[in-house]
Order: structure tokens, then C-alpha cells, then sequence
């Protein structure tokens, strides 16, 4: 018994300075402000690959992704570009191999072909996705930048569908006041070929420093996929016909947003990209 006493005794006593070792080692100040934790913040590229996606989802079309490294088969070939045609050399190239047959791709513009190869009509997608191009880098050209491709085809798809589709998309962008202005431009994929372009919203197409005094700014190139592209996967150019277009990503983001140098997407400042990290 008497054992037991001076055990209990001596053990409530070390018990009693363990706790107070460790409430004093733990010791919080409920007074101190908190630590706001870093977060990340998606690349205003991704955002805006992001936002494009949904848009077009809401218009009934499908986001596909397809390779970098591609055969000049599927970024030439395939689109109406045959190896001796000079308008390969619109597209600044940079070749993997010696023989030329693999490349950096150059636009999105291969994704049509691989596409339908797969999928019979009806066909609605967009590609977003980096391509490539052999250039000497300056304020508005970068040897690396995104697109996003579209294509849609199907019995009857017009012109009018393809001009439908680019207007609300810039409104969607841009506001619900845009416009969009269409004039002729050759792509050998697509005939007609055009360029598009949208009404300046900071100016409201009076012209401004942001559009060059111009009213407009360029989105991209589109067109009427082109018969011999149709036929080159299969497809009958009398039972279907349908649009493409490829606009620049990171040109959406500078009309957008008033950053006037290309370089700065891929530069990796933290201080350029903190300003597009909403708290979302
Ligand atoms: N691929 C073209 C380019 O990069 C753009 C384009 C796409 C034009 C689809 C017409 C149709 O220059």
C-alpha cells in the first residue's frame, strides 16, 4: 500500500512537468495574423484554352488534342501542300530528321486530316495546342505558340455557318456588341480562304493604339475545307462539305488584355503571370 501511495505521488508529479514541457513547446499565439498558403494559378494560355473549350462546347463542338512531332505527311500532304509547292515555305519549318519527313508541327491545321481519318461525318471539334515555327523572335513572332484549330463538317455547311460561328465566338470574347469583318486570303486547304478579324472593343472600331488606328484586329485564317482535303481522307466532296479555321491563343490573351509583347507568355516571370492569378 504504502508502495502504491509514493507511486501514485511521484507519477502525478512527473505527469503534471511532461504536460507543462509540452504546452509550453506547443504554445500558439492566437494573436499572431495568419499565413496566407502560395497558391498556383493556371498559365493565362491554359485559361484562355480553357474558356475556348467550353465556348465551343456550348456551339456542339468536341476539344481533341494531337502530337507536336508530326509527319510533314499530315502538317503538308494531307493539306493540300504537296513537298514542291511553294507554299510550304509560309510555314517556317523545323525539321527532326535529315530526310525532312518529321517536323515540328507548324500549325494545328494536321489535326483535320488525322481526324477525319478517324471519324466518319458529321465532324465537330477544335484542337488547341503548341506549334512551331523556324523564326526570329521579336515582339508578335515566337519559334513556339498556341493555336486553336476548328473544323466542322457535314451535309450542306456554308459559308454562313463558318461566318456565324467566328462572330459569336468574338462575342462571346469580346463582348456582345462585336463584329467580325471576313476578306479573302489564301491557305491551300480551304477555298475560299479568308481572314478574319474583329471591331476594336476598347475604340469600338473608330480606331485606337490598340488596333493600329485600324478599327480591327486579326484573329486568324479560315476557309471552306478545300475538296482535294475531303477526297485525301476519304470523304465525298459532293455529299459533304465544311469550314476550318486556326486562330493564335496567345493573340486573344494580348487583345484582351493589352500585353503588347509575345515574348512574355513564355518567358516563366513571375511577375507577368501573377497578374492574370485571380483568386479563383
Ligand atoms: N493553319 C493556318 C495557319 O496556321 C490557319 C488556318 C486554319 C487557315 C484553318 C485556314 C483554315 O496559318
Amino acid at each position: 500500500q504504502e508502495l502504491t501511495v509514493a507511486w501514485d505521488a511521484r507519477h502525478a508529479v512527473v505527469a503534471a512537468a511532461d504536460l507543462e514541457k509540452r504546452l509550453a513547446g506547443d504554445a500558439v499565439d492566437i494573436t499572431l495574423p495568419g499565413r496566407r498558403p502560395v497558391l498556383g494559378a493556371a498559365h493565362p494560355v491554359s485559361r484562355m484554352i480553357d474558356e475556348l473549350s467550353e465556348i465551343f462546347a456550348l456551339l456542339g463542338f468536341e476539344t481533341a488534342f494531337g502530337p507536336e512531332i508530326e509527319t510533314s505527311y499530315y502538317n503538308f500532304d494531307q493539306l493540300n501542300i504537296p513537298s514542291d509547292h511553294p507554299a510550304r515555305d509560309v510555314w517556317d519549318t523545323i525539321h527532326i530528321d535529315l530526310p525532312g519527313e518529321i517536323v515540328l508541327r507548324t500549325h494545328t491545321s494536321p489535326m483535320q486530316a488525322r481526324i477525319m481519318e478517324k471519324s466518319g461525318p458529321p465532324v465537330r471539334v477544335v484542337v488547341p495546342g503548341r506549334v512551331y515555327r523556324y523564326e526570329a523572335q521579336d515582339a508578335s513572332h515566337e519559334w513556339m505558340f498556341h493555336q486553336l484549330e476548328g473544323l466542322a463538317v457535314d451535309r450542306n455547311i456554308t459559308m454562313a455557318d463558318l461566318k456565324g460561328t467566328l462572330a459569336e465566338l468574338a462575342r462571346q470574347l469580346f463582348g456582345s456588341e462585336r463584329r467580325i469583318r471576313v476578306r479573302c486570303d489564301f491557305f491551300p486547304f480551304v477555298e475560299p480562304g479568308v481572314d478574319f478579324a474583329v471591331d476594336c472593343a476598347i475604340c469600338g472600331g473608330k480606331g485606337c493604339r490598340v488596333c493600329k488606328g485600324s478599327g480591327w484586329l486579326e484573329m486568324g485564317g479560315a476557309g471552306m475545307v478545300h475538296p482535294n482535303v475531303l477526297r485525301a481522307v476519304g470523304y465525298d466532296p459532293d455529299q459533304v462539305s465544311g469550314f476550318a479555321f486556326g486562330l493564335g491563343i496567345e493573340r486573344l490573351v494580348m487583345m484582351r488584355s493589352g500585353v503588347d509583347d509575345l515574348r512574355a507568355f513564355a518567358a516563366n516571370d513571375l511577375r507577368f503571370l501573377r497578374q492574370f492569378a485571380s483568386a479563383v
